[in-house]
């Protein structure tokens, strides 16, 4: 893929942590201003009459754009510098062609699935998966016609296509929605199975897309375009933004697959704001470090927990084990560990309270990928309305917590969960 703006010395390309403080903005745009302003405006004025005439025939796909013609900017609904750059930005993590900053990950989430999604048809989506996510499906698109499929980290391509034909059958399959690794229990799914799926399911008329939500890895630890994805999804909320300070999303992808997205959302307005934006500008100077702290941080305190009297079933990526499907799907599609635990206290709901109570250091909260470390009981916050047999099946236990770790010194968080565990 040809970069947008220069990106190598010598020939040489420069690595996306190098590329993340400068990449997409030139100084003499804003009086030698070093940082991107933040351009807190609504509509952007027009040289003349015929100029907005053109950047309206290119925003609405009216015409092809002329020989070194770009898309001028309109209104902050369609583009604003702060997003272009943000955009452009996170495209170079992922490897993508383009990209389209959001209001949340729920917004990102959504608009890609209305995108492509029709009235009669049947969406695959993995399970578990962010309980936010599970309800837009069963709830929300099963409003409109739409019919979800589950499938988890046990299934193969053949069990899969077998569900599909029992509970939808005659149905077009309009996409394939994976999260990965699966939130809480941090399951991997195949994103290249997922793909093949896709393919063995597409028809001359239409290519069945995979989107993958990068969120618990990404996009430093797991980069699903190069496993056959064709959109990757982010909670920009989580490590992106990285300072529990923002809520925002981002879709990204090839133009093509990227264009239905970006046209939906500006018809829905899910776009991020340009302060939020500028915000995540920031936040992508210390993506790198912050991530790879945080697994460093996560895999003394996992070691910690795997040895404790009280811990149970820890679901921690960095001690998956040969022999285990999982461990050689790591091996294949992941880069890191992460910095996602999860683990069961016997007891249920009343040992997983009083753990969580007990806290001090790690706060008692839902959300992730922050600096500051969050601990939060998956069966009654995140995920409390996944259904009780389904929640068993999938390991969403009364006795399971989920800690993300952040950048604090590691003896300290093991000092708070150790105390907090012997209050159990
Ligand atoms: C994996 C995953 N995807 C999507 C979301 C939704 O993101 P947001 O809260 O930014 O809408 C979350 C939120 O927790 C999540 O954990």
């Amino acid at each position: 893929m040809p970069a947008k703006w220069d990106d190598s010395i010598g020939g040489r390309r420069l690595h996306p942590e190098s590329l993340m403080m400068g990449y997409g903005y030139k100084p003499e745009w804003s009086e030698g201003a070093l940082k991107s302003p933040i351009f807190q405006t609504s509509t952007f004025v027009f040289k003349t009459a015929e100029e907005g005439k053109a950047f309206f025939e290119l925003a609405y796909g009216l015409r092809e754009a002329r020989e070194g013609e770009g898309l001028g900017l309109i209104y902050s609904r369609l583009n604003n510098p702060d997003l272009e750059i943000l955009e452009d930005r996170l495209c170079l993590w992922d490897g993508a062609e383009t990209a389209a900053a959001f209001k949340s990950g729920m917004a990102a989430i959504s608009t890609t699935l209305l995108s492509y999604l029709r009235p009669g048809d049947a969406v695959l989506y993995s399970r578990p998966i962010y309980g936010g996510t599970d309800h837009l499906a069963n709830f929300v698109l099963t409003q409109f016609d739409i019919t979800p499929v589950p499938f988890d980290c046990r299934d193969t391509i053949e069990s899969i296509s077998k569900r599909l034909a029992e509970v939808a059958p005659g149905r077009r399959l309009g996409m394939i929605l994976i999260e990965t690794p699966a939130n809480p229990t941090v399951d991997l799914i195949d994103i290249a199975m997922g793909a093949e799926l896709a393919r063995r399911h597409s028809t001359a008329e239409y290519r069945v897309p995979v989107a993958v939500d990068n969120t618990f890895l990404g996009p430093v630890f797991q980069r699903p375009l190069d496993h056959g994805a064709d959109i990757v999804l982010y909670s920009a909320t989580k490590f992106i933004g990285g300072h529990s300070d923002l809520i925002a999303g981002a879709a990204l992808g090839s133009e093509e697959m990227m264009r239905p997205v970006r046209a939906m959302r500006t018809f829905l307005g899910t776009m991020v704001g340009p302060w939020t934006g500028w915000l995540l500008l920031r936040s992508l100077e210390t993506l790198n470090l912050r991530m790879n702290r945080q697994a460093a941080n996560a895999a003394r305190v996992a070691d910690f927990l795997r040895e404790h009297p009280k811990v149970v079933n820890l679901h921690y990526l960095g001690h998956l084990e040969a022999g285990d499907p999982q461990f050689d799907l790591f091996k294949r599609q992941c880069l890191g560990a992460g910095s996602m635990i999860a683990f069961e206290i016997p007891g249920g709901e009343p040992a997983a309270f009083r753990f969580l109570n007990a806290l001090k250091l790690v706060h008692l909260a839902v959300s992730l990928g922050g600096t500051e470390s969050l601990a939060e009981h998956p069966a009654s916050m995140t995920h409390a309305d996944v259904g009780k047999a389904d929640k068993d099946r999938l390991g969403v236990t009364d006795g399971l917590v989920r800690i993300s770790i952040g950048v604090e010194h590691p003896d300290d968080l093991i000092l708070d969960i150790g105390q907090a565990l012997d209050a159990v």
